[in-house]
């Protein structure tokens, strides 16, 4: 069982990001306590981040292994995989995606996640509902299978430890 947390847009400066809408959890601290829950209910995990919604795009499409593999990104690439080896036909069975502001302006995002079928869980650090009133609108929301804002980090781990336990795969 292999989960893919993707991370969109300005995520990469959690912890200096407006402390006190986000909080002081870097995105790495989210990652590594993600990997150690992932070991711990027996899931594989993958990592990603990055500021471009086609990389984000073309990331979902090689979970599901429709697209074939992009050459090895160069260490100064603002896209970043935390596990190597991964390529084209290494599915993953869900998604926990933070699409940052994506969020509220992808069908494309939106568009990829349909068209490889693969099922997802939507977290927001911050609760959106309680923001800007454009933050309200979700592209990905009706589809997900669950949605969590305002926890935290702690909603990445909610996320992982419902899928670990409760979806069957
Ligand atoms: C966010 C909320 C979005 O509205 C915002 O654009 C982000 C982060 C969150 O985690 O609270 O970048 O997705």
């Amino acid at each position: 069982r292999h989960i893919l947390l993707i991370n969109g847009p300005n995520l990469n400066l959690l912890g200096t990001r407006e402390p006190q809408i986000y909080g002081s959890t870097t995105l790495h601290d989210i990652e590594q306590a993600s990997h150690t829950l992932a070991f711990s209910l027996g899931l594989r995990l993958t990592t990603f981040q990055s500021n471009h919604e086609g990389a984000i795009i073309d990331r979902i499409h090689q979970a599901a292994g429709f697209f074939p593999s992009p050459p090895s990104p160069s260490p100064s690439s603002a896209a970043t995989t935390t596990e190597a080896g991964v390529g084209p036909g290494d599915k993953v069975s869900a998604i926990i995606i933070n699409p940052g502001a994506y969020t509220h302006t992808s069908i494309g995002i939106r568009d990829a996640l349909l068209g490889t079928g693969i099922p997802f869980v939507e977290v927001h650090v911050s609760n959106v509902h309680a923001r800007e009133a454009f933050r309200h609108h979700s592209y990905l929301s009706d589809k997900a299978v669950a949605v969590i804002c305002g926890l935290g980090p702690f909603g990445y781990s909610a996320a992982l430890e419902f899928l670990g336990r409760h979806m069957k795969f």
